[in-house]
């Protein structure tokens, strides 16, 4: 859909092992992103925020308070401060019946600490979270994902897609390098309906949308295809809607549990 842009993925549905495969270990911890890897997701999830020295997170609140045993603002704190936290135990306390001891004591990791470790073979999927907090979080982004070759001519190849809510963020994005996948989430408050203009305005820059998969139905699954955008609806946890979604015509959706996506794409 992007101007000059190859297909992005020969159409290949994409299983998005949402924050890893979150559903079975703590969120944004190396364990997550391993599992969800294994379990057959073919990008793994990753939300962004920003310490007070300017280092980039896999983190999804602004706030260190849900998964972490650290209090307050992420961009209050350096990363050697929120190196020191647990970001596992919490998970063991809330889901007593998959708690595993070698969560306890896991590490907040980098953006850049999660691509050395799983490479750039791997496929990522990065959402810039609150960039208005973060000034410069889109050139820090960038920069090294070009330090790592992650930027090259995308296509069906494509090793990233960039997420956002904001529009400024991913227009700050495609303004600093055009190649670049991404991909507009929308936040609808009530029942999802789009218009041929809106669609035309996100095709500008955009390869696709994300939305919440409760808001939405078959009639706005087939405009948003007409118009060549991919379509992948978050955060689907249960079969049926899995299902659901996928004979609407979606083209790939978030899920904290990639195994349970795997098996109905098998069935179907
Ligand atoms: O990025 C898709 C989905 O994850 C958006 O919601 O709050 O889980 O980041 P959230
Ligand atoms: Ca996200």
């Amino acid at each position: 859909a992007q101007s000059g842009h190859p297909p992005m993925n020969d159409n290949k549905f994409m299983n998005i092992a949402h924050r890893g495969g979150s559903g079975y270990a703590p969120e944004h911890t190396l364990p997550s992103y391993q599992l969800g890897d294994e379990m057959g997701g073919d990008y793994i999830e990753l939300d962004l925020q920003m310490t007070k020295d300017g280092r980039l997170i896999a983190m999804h609140d602004e706030t260190l308070d849900r998964t972490t045993n650290g209090t307050g603002l992420v961009k209050d704190y350096t990363l050697d401060q929120i190196k020191e936290l647990d970001a596992g135990s919490w998970f063991n306390r809330m889901y007593p019946d998959r708690a595993k001891s070698e969560y306890n004591g896991l590490k907040v990791q980098t953006l850049e600490e999660v691509i050395q470790h799983f490479g750039k073979d791997k496929h990522y999927y990065i959402e810039t979270k609150s960039p208005e907090v973060y000034p410069g979080m889109e050139e820090k982004l960038l920069k090294i994902l070009e330090d790592y070759n992650l930027t090259r001519q995308n296509g069906p190849s494509s090793r990233v897609i960039i997420q956002s809510f904001s529009e400024a963020s991913l227009q700050k994005v495609h303004d600093l390098n055009a190649n670049i996948p991404l991909v507009q989430l929308i936040d609808y408050k009530k029942d999802a309906t789009i218009t041929d203009e809106e669609l035309d305005h996100y095709e500008e820059y955009a390869v696709g949308l994300g939305m919440s998969y409760k808001k939405i139905d078959e009639a706005y699954v087939e405009k948003v295809r007409e118009h060549d955008l991919l379509i992948h609806p978050y955060t689907v946890l249960e079969k049926e809607d899995m299902k659901r979604l996928i004979e609407w015509g979606v083209t790939g959706m978030f899920t904290n549990y990639p195994d349970r996506l795997e098996e109905v794409l098998k069935e179907m």
